[in-house]
């Protein structure tokens, strides 16, 4: 299988309660490798931007305040399969359907607070990575 890259956001929900750390290992242990990350805060605008392609959404606007409302830790992860094999480790969206031993089994509150955002194909993998990172920040 080819090396992918990935988005990967660490979401205020998971930073609120110190999760990162948490989180990290379980990349790690799926052999996905770190290759970019920070730690930034979002205005609901910019958030707002990053999920446009949910703006028809009913939840959009609570989507938006959410991932304004502290620190998230955006990330890029790298290998082999990494688009499918971060979404295996994440689990499904709403944590009542997340496999066990899935970051979203494990971590989750809810649908809207589930701790990790993931690129769900190439073409918006490469275009959410874009719209966090330059090429110079991406260190393979
Ligand atoms: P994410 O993978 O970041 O992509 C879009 C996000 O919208 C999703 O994770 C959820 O956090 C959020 N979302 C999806 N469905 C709902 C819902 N019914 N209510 C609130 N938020 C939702």
């Amino acid at each position: 299988m080819a090396i992918e890259r990935t988005l990967s956001i660490i979401k205020p929900d998971a930073t609120k309660r110190n999760l990162t750390g948490k989180i990290n290992a379980k990349f790690e242990d799926a052999g996905l490798r770190i290759i970019a990350q920070k730690r930034i805060q979002l205005t609901k605008d910019q958030a707002g931007k990053f999920y446009a392609v949910h703006a028809a959404r009913p939840f959009y606007d609570e989507l938006c305040e959410f991932m304004a409302s502290g620190p998230v830790v955006v990330q890029v992860l790298e290998g082999e399969g990494a688009i499918g094999k971060n979404r295996e480790v994440m689990g499904a969206t709403n944590p009542a359907d997340a496999a066990a031993g899935t970051i979203r089994a494990e971590f989750a509150e809810s649908v809207g607070e589930n701790s990790v955002h993931g690129s769900d194909a190439p073409e918006t993998a490469a275009e959410e990575i874009a719209f966090y990172f330059s090429d110079l920040e991406l260190v393979g």
